[in-house]
């Protein structure tokens, strides 16, 4: 590693921050040596209505896998993000919203949003929701959604966030998987000037005869637009907010009763409703934020993800709500109406920590310089990434061309299943090395396994493994704890496997690689290519479909599917079109297919295994490094998928 590619903590930054780099040591020292004693001590920042006396329950064995933290202790999540807070900051900001129209915008204090939240809250249980219940939650950016949130977990209803971007079939199969009671919902989205149909997906994901549970659906009017009313299943939000009381006692609930489910992708089968709790979620969440981020009271604080990714849920509502900060949520997209938006954003509202995608770093350095002209810039002091690996030009223009070269960059690796960040620098602590994500956070384990689960010491490359438990781990899939043990912990026994592969440096840095397993990451979003695959066989012109991710410039990865079509059906553009509509309509714009290659045939293996590391090296024009094929079932094919994937370029 170059000295020119690392950046030395600055003296100002370690002497302002929470954290310099010795206690660091110390804390990450006694959070793995003894974390009952650290987490206990870390456990002071939540208000607990009973305390607990057991802290950390925990055990990875395969044939046991069962998570606790703080059992039984008891707390109401929105109580922690809003009631305590009233005395001290109760006329602070708590919600900055800017919308879609740079001329919209709302600032809410933690004693309104106190009270919205109270009163949706005994509006919900108007509506018969009740602890345990689940409530499906497909809404615009909008303070609502918080609104919709807080007030789930202020009375023990379990929230399910479906990300609006998804299809009508898509919330379906989420809303029965969840069972779903009630769905909120808003009339129409707002997106880059764009009305988003989100009453109408919700009115024909509930022609699927499965979603018999929902009751209610609530309706935010947000553009006034024109939807179709249901009058005995159908309820505007005015309606309910106008009758409803202000006072609503929060529930107590135990440590690991549920607050979410949110779905995410794996490389089998339909998404998994990944579970999570109360106790350990939140402190991780307000925990990793205040540390990481390094908060200071009053700042301002923009996270740019969506409310239906993990990323919104610990890092736009939970975690700094409940560490009493000013978090901005912004309905729109960052080009809309122009390419300085992001910048516009963060002087208008004085953005001091500003947590983005590479995704995102990407689009505003196609612009060139044009995405900061005449943008100041001088509130911003910390820049986070998240979601993807960052290739070190991005990382370079983010630091010098947002960041001017003088607020750290800290590269957060985490997961859905992780609820929180597991490893990122942190700011006063650490170096920074463009492209790694540094070390692990307090109470984190990361190790590096190879393809038979041994551990591998020093610096090396291998799977990246977490050897044993921390508070924001999900502890379940809904419903399926069985799915749940499989997918993370027999692939190496005993240890939670993560689905990344990672590398180590000489320091003892984390240099995440990238998936290992059949899942893809484009722009940022999770996707599983047998998702994708089972949407394009759904087709009736398709026989038989194999997905790989590809790299592209400014989402990461994109999408590559090669496609069979039944006896009779012959190529065109137009049924390729049909077929991107297709993927479309099945799961939603963000899994439409790049590129479609048609294939006569798919190398597979005698027993029948497609061969993605061949459709890989084909798509990515490494015909050289294909490797010993003589041993599939049909080698012929490779030759004429190099053909055409060569007529194609
Ligand atoms: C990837 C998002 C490299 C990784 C919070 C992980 C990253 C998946 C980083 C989880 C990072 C996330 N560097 N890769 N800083 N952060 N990833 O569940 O492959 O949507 O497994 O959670 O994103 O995506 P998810």
């Amino acid at each position: 590693m170059s000295a020119a590619s690392l950046y030395p903590v600055s003296p100002e930054a370690a002497a302002q921050s929470l954290t310099d780099e010795a206690t660091y040591k110390a804390m990450y020292q006694q959070s793995v040596v003894n974390p009952d004693g650290f987490w206990r001590e870390q456990a002071e920042r939540i208000d607990w209505i009973k305390p607990f006396t057991r802290v950390k329950q925990t055990s990875f064995d395969d044939h046991h896998v069962d998570i606790k933290w703080f059992a039984d202790g008891t707390l109401n999540v929105s109580a922690n993000c809003l009631d305590r807070h009233l005395d001290t900051r109760g006329d602070e900001i708590a919600i900055i919203w800017e919308g879609d129209d740079p001329a919209d915008h709302r600032e809410i204090t933690y004693r309104e949003l106190h009270h919205e939240v109270s009163k949706f809250a005994n509006a919900l249980r108007g509506q018969d929701v009740h602890r345990g219940d689940v409530v499906t939650i497909y809404m615009p950016m909008v303070p609502e959604v918080a609104v919709a949130m807080l007030a789930c977990a202020r009375i023990g209803a379990i929230h399910s966030v479906v990300f609006g971007g998804f299809s009508p079939e898509a919330l379906a199969g989420r809303i029965i998987d969840g069972n779903s009671k009630v769905v909120i919902t808003a009339d129409e989205g707002l997106r880059g000037g764009k009305k988003v149909p989100l009453k109408g997906n919700v009115d024909e994901a509930l022609t699927n005869p499965q979603t018999r549970c929902v009751q209610k659906i609530i309706v935010v009017r947000r553009t006034g637009g024109d939807i179709r009313w249901h009058p005995h299943r159908d309820i505007w939000y005015e309606d309910l907010m106008r009758v409803a009381g202000d006072v609503c006692a929060p529930k107590e609930m135990g440590a690991e009763e549920p607050l979410f489910i949110l779905y995410t992708s794996g490389s089998t089968g339909k998404p998994k409703g990944v579970l999570h709790t109360s106790g350990g979620y939140l402190l991780y969440a307000a925990l990793t934020h205040e540390r990481v981020f390094d908060y200071r009271p009053g700042e301002v604080y923009w996270c740019t993800a969506d409310v239906g990714w993990i990323t919104g849920h610990s890092y736009i509502i939970y975690g700094p709500l409940a560490n009493g900060a000013t978090t901005l949520i912004y309905e729109g997209v960052p080009n809309y109406p122009g390419v300085t938006r992001i910048a516009r954003i963060i002087d208008k509202h004085q953005v001091n920590i500003l947590y983005t995608a590479p995704t995102a770093i990407r689009s505003m350095m196609a612009e060139g310089p044009a995405a900061m002209e005449g943008a100041d810039g001088s509130s911003l002091r910390l820049l986070g990434t998240v979601g993807e690996p960052i290739n070190p030009e991005a990382w370079h223009w983010y630091y010098e061309t947002v960041g001017k070269s003088r607020c750290p960059v800290v590269d957060t690796w985490w997961q859905t299943e992780t609820g929180g960040i597991l490893i990122s620098p942190l700011p006063g602590a650490t170096a920074l090395k463009p492209g790694s994500a540094t070390r692990p956070f307090f109470g984190v384990v990361p190790g590096l396994v190879d393809n038979l689960g041994n551990l591998l010491e020093g610096a090396t490359e291998g799977n990246l493994v977490i050897l044993d438990s921390w508070p924001g781990q999900m502890r379940s899939i809904y419903r399926d704890h069985d799915r749940f043990v499989d997918t993370y912990f027999k692939t190496f026994r005993g240890m939670y496997f993560t689905g990344d592969g990672a590398r180590r440096d000489e320091d003892g840095y984390y240099w995440i690689t990238g998936r290992v397993d059949d899942v893809l990451n484009v722009s940022g979003h999770r996707m599983g290519t047998a998702e994708i695959e089972s949407a394009m066989v759904a087709h009736r012109k398709v026989a038989e479909a194999a997905v790989v991710g590809v790299p592209h410039p400014l989402k990461g990865q994109g999408i590559y599917v090669y496609v069979t079509l039944v006896a009779g059906e012959e190529p065109s553009d137009q049924l390729r079109q049909e077929l991107q509509q297709w993927v479309r309509k099945e799961i939603g714009p963000i899994a439409v297919p790049d590129v479609i290659q048609w294939a006569p045939g798919l190398p597979k293996t005698r027993s029948g295994k497609i061969m993605r590391r061949i459709l890989r090296k084909i798509a990515t024009d490494e015909h050289d490094a294909l490797g010993d094929i003589s041993t599939l079932a049909d080698p012929g094919v490779v030759p004429q998928l190099i053909e055409t994937h060569n007529q194609m370029r």
